[in-house]
């Protein structure tokens, strides 16, 4: 991949110091607006994933890409902390805690893109949102695959046994970025990791931002593997929606295998996600739980943000 299109001056500075080497933002430079300060935190995460052809690796601990990575996370956990109201102390036995993130998410009641995908989307609206949708398909789990070597024996165990299943079992054909990579070539879309990057909105990358940001930084393991948890019990139930409505348009029964292997496979992972692994985290260190808390609600509040976005945006009502 290359680097993206840059968004305002930020994103362009930013840009230009990792293509050119130099890797030095002036403090001067400030974000012009939201959306080049996603495009530019979302470029610097990439370093640390696959990083950009035209863009040396070694740049991916430059000091002075850290330095401008570490303004715009704290701008964004700072964000991201101001929508969450903290949560009273409560119980944090591992039963206690995934019956509570459950109920959490159950209780949630967002703008569905699904649904509408479901009855009424359009074939190009659809088209869009996978186009959309694959700024985070093509690296499926891979945020969450930082936190591994920060947990402790059964939440780790837990973890793995999710993640192995999101790697495809063994199997490198049954990888759920790879079953993306064929539907979205099936329905003549591109596939190459982080094709359609340019045209993602902020909210897409604010989704994929907030996900590298807990991933990356081992205090917010809770956060991560709370935000796992609500993105698994949020997934079964749509995808079932999304197959109904590929299937409907009569788009490729390849792109639509996608999200017929996310009903059943999302329906074990909630599970084992809030249960197995939230609640065994919480147990071994009850400091977490709120983290685990704000974590999950980042990522639904973050997918309401999106839905709310895509749905005005194709004249639906949210
Ligand atoms: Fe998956
Ligand atoms: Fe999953």
């Amino acid at each position: 991949m290359l680097t993206p299109k840059a968004r305002g001056a930020l994103s362009a500075t930013v840009l230009e110091a990792m293509r050119t080497g130099s890797g030095e933002v002036a403090p001067s430079v400030t974000p012009e607006s939201d959306e080049d300060a996603a495009l530019a935190l979302w470029a610097l995460y990439e370093l640390h994933y696959r990083g950009f052809e035209d863009v040396d690796d070694a740049m991916e601990w430059h000091p002075g890409l850290l330095t401008v990575r570490h303004r715009l996370e704290a701008d964004l956990e700072q964000r991201l902390r101001g929508r969450w109201t903290p949560r009273e102390p409560g119980p944090t036995t591992a039963a206690a805690v995934g019956e509570e993130l459950l109920a959490f998410v159950e209780g949630h009641d967002g703008p569905s893109i699904a649904r509408y995908v479901q009855t009424t989307a359009e074939a190009e609206q659809v088209l869009d949102l996978l186009r959309w949708r694959s700024v985070y398909h093509l690296k499926e789990a891979d945020p969450t695959a930082w936190v591994v070597p920060r947990l402790d024996t059964v939440p780790k165990a837990a973890l793995m046994e999710l993640q192995f299943d999101e790697y495809g079992d063994g199997d490198p054909r049954r990888l759920h970025q790879h079953l993306w990579v064929r539907g979205m070539e099936a329905v003549g879309l591109r596939a190459e990791y982080g094709a359609y990057v340019d045209e993602a909105p902020v909210e897409v990358l604010e989704q994929n931002n907030a996900m590298s940001l807990f991933g990356l930084h081992r205090r917010w393991r809770g956060a991560a593997l709370g935000h796992l948890a609500a993105f698994e019990a949020t997934s079964s139930m749509p995808s079932r929606r999304m197959a109904q409505g590929l299937d409907r348009l009569g788009l490729s029964p390849t792109m639509i295998e996608y999200y017929t292997e996310h009903v059943e496979a999302d329906a074990v992972h909630e599970q084992l996600a809030a249960r197995a692994i939230c609640g065994a985290l919480v147990e071994a260190e009850p400091a977490l739980r709120d983290d685990v808390l704000f974590g999950a609600f980042t990522c639904l509040d973050l997918e309401d943000r999106f839905a709310a976005q895509v749905l005005e945006r194709w004249g639906a009502a949210a």
